[in-house]
């Protein structure tokens, strides 16, 4: 066996192995040298996806002759100044990029120091072919064509013009919603296809996403522990089929974290459908030190000392938005509605915040539209409707609402809230007479944790254990559960564990005991609840409408949405023409 040192050339195209995986990430390192460089403009030309050529024209520092050609080596880069890997602010440190880039193409780097003249240098897959005088504006132009041409083990994997043009769409989005302060312009085979102005987050991530957010958004700006959580959430009626627009900037680096993925389910877990996602930008600012950035050759990748109270902040800082936009948003939607719907208030033991259901309007039509397929049919409403408030089951409606008759209008519940709202309502009233009914598990169940999310549960075990739910540690990175409270019935206990956790981590503040109980127990009441989406018996509904009438706060959800709303017979008249 000889063992030998690698040349220059054949590391550099190991590691655009790494780097460069297909033209997107190709034009973001070269984006993002050009932020780097603290542009203000930032021109992006592509063809064919990227696949024929990429070019990047920034208005930034540029370089001189000396710095071009360093540029182009190995390891050099301008931005590590005092070697501190773990205190960087730029999107680059690795120095790897540009002769990454230039080993698997045909490289042009043109650039211009203020004050100076330019300077081109061509590369052909790692080889100078030439070099000399240029002129451009003061800045830097770089220009990749027919990346991956004589790699053929590459070239198999790339995709068609058209996905790859997507990727680097996708590639630009996330740069220009991290850099809102920047310019940038966008040309695919000579059609513009993007161009932002300098503009606010809010702003800039809708025109990045779809213009109708700035009517469908939440603006989010909470802090806790020196972690700050800024940016934009769609409404829960504003919602895709796909979760392809969430995105997380950790430091104003776009990352792609599954954390953003979980807490975005946690977040809207009662407020949208299973199979539906809503859209978001989410920037959290995070101490240097909490975070390490040097953990994927792309970076587009972080680690989080404490990955858990990022979730809290993100879960408690969206769920906090939301409850406080909900009743805004539904105001604001009903008073397009030709109608008024409206929650009756004559038995209700407690104000109701608002009421209105939110109306699928036209804007909406760009994202899927909301179908409703009747799901149950009750007997025909021919015998006379006995006075109850909510009145007699008569269906239900996409597997989610119940619809019922009353004696002076029709009412519409969703089944998922109100219930959930019942068996939080009943955890209350068992845990003040202290009479939590808890279901010892047969065999105790071992449930697997991140290590900090295990120490927030066993923190919190004999608030815990109040409520029903009896466990202990068991190993650094395990839970043991031995009951459950009665209340939930078959459940989900991993899935119940985790949420519990985050829900803890997102209860830091000055909270009173009495109010992290109630916290918690709503996160319980979540998993013992009728979902969205089960078809139920006519005796089913009726149950449920007969429990909402006689428990206390029944007609606003645990987010405080209202759990029903009522159509008067007079406004079903109006509806008709008939006054
Ligand atoms: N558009 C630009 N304007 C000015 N200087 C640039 C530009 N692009 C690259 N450079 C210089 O070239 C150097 C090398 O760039 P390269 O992308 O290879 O490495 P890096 O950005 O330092 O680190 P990384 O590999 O993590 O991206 C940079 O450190 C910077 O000094
Ligand atoms: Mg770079």
């Amino acid at each position: 066996m000889s063992i030998r040192r690698l040349p220059p050339e054949l590391i550099n195209r190991i590691a655009a192995g790494e780097v460069v995986e297909r033209p997107a990430s190709a034009l973001k390192e070269v984006v993002e040298n050009s932020l780097d460089a603290g542009a203000t403009q930032v021109a992006v030309r592509l063809s064919a996806g990227g696949l024929e050529f990429i070019e990047v024209v920034d208005d930034g520092s540029g370089m001189n002759p000396d710095e071009m050609r360093l540029a182009l080596e190995r390891h050099a880069t301008s931005k590590l100044p005092d070697d501190a890997i773990d205190r960087v602010m730029s999107f680059g440190f690795r120095g790897e990029a540009l002769p990454s880039i230039a080993s698997v193409s045909r490289l042009t780097l043109e650039s211009r120091v203020r004050g100076a003249d330019g300077w081109r240098i061509a590369v052909d897959h790692g080889q100078l072919v030439e070099e000399g005088p240029a002129a451009l504006p003061p800045g830097t132009r770089l220009r990749v064509e027919g990346l991956f041409d004589k790699v053929p083990a590459r070239r198999k994997f790339l995709r068609s013009p058209r996905a790859e043009y997507a990727a680097c769409l996708d590639a630009v989005r996330r740069l220009a919603m991290a850099r809102n302060d920047v310019g940038f312009t966008l040309d695919h085979d000579g059609r513009r296809i993007l161009t932002l102005q300098a503009a606010e987050p809010p702003t800039r991530v809708a025109e990045l996403l779809s213009h109708a957010l700035e009517r469908h958004a939440i603006g989010i700006d909470c802090a806790r522990d020196g972690l700050r959580l800024t940016g934009v959430i769609s409404l829960p009626t504003f919602n895709r089929g796909m979760a392809d627009q969430q995105y997380l900037f950790v430091n104003s680096r776009p990352v792609k974290d599954r954390l953003l993925v979980g807490a975005l389910r946690a977040a809207y877990r009662d407020l949208i459908a299973r199979d539906r996602h809503p859209i978001a930008a989410l920037f959290v600012e995070v101490p240097l030190e909490e975070v390490d950035v040097n953990v994927h050759p792309a970076k587009t990748e972080v680690r989080f000392r404490d990955p858990a109270a990022v979730r809290g902040l993100i879960v408690g800082g969206l769920r906090h938005a939301l409850n406080e936009d909900s009743q805004r948003s539904a105001a604001r939607e009903q008073a397009a509605a030709p109608v008024m719907w409206t929650t009756s208030e004559s038995y209700e033991p407690e104000p109701l915040i608002g009421s209105g259901i939110s109306v699928v309007r036209e804007e909406q039509r760009e994202f899927e539209p909301v179908t409703f397929v009747p799901q149950a049919r009750a007997e025909p409403a021919i015998e006379p409707v006995p006075s109850y408030p909510l009145g007699v089951a008569r269906g239900q409606v996409a597997a989610t609402y119940i619809v019922a008759e009353a004696e002076d209008g029709l009412v519409i519940v969703d089944q998922h809230a109100a219930h959930e709202r019942l068996v939080l309502e009943r955890m209350r009233a068992l845990r003040e007479d202290g009479r939590v009914a808890r279901q010892a598990l047969l065999i105790p169940e071992v449930i697997e944790l991140e290590e900090s999310d295990c120490d927030r549960l066993e923190a919190a075990a004999d608030e815990l254990a109040a409520m029903g739910l009896d466990l202990e540690r068991f190993g650094p990175t395990a839970m043991l559960v031995r009951a459950v409270p009665a209340v939930l019935g078959r459940t989900d206990i991993g899935g119940l564990l985790a949420d519990l956790a985050a829900e803890i981590a997102g209860l830091g503040g000055p909270l009173s005991l009495r109010d992290k109980l109630d916290h918690v127990a709503a996160t319980i009441a979540c998993h013992g609840s009728v979902r969205a989406g089960r078809v139920l018996s006519v005796a089913e509904m009726n149950a449920l409408l007969r429990e909402m009438e006689v428990t206390p706060r029944s007609g606003q959800c645990n987010h405080g949405r209202p759990t029903w709303v009522k159509l008067a017979h007079a406004d079903i008249e109006r509806l008709f023409g008939r006054k």
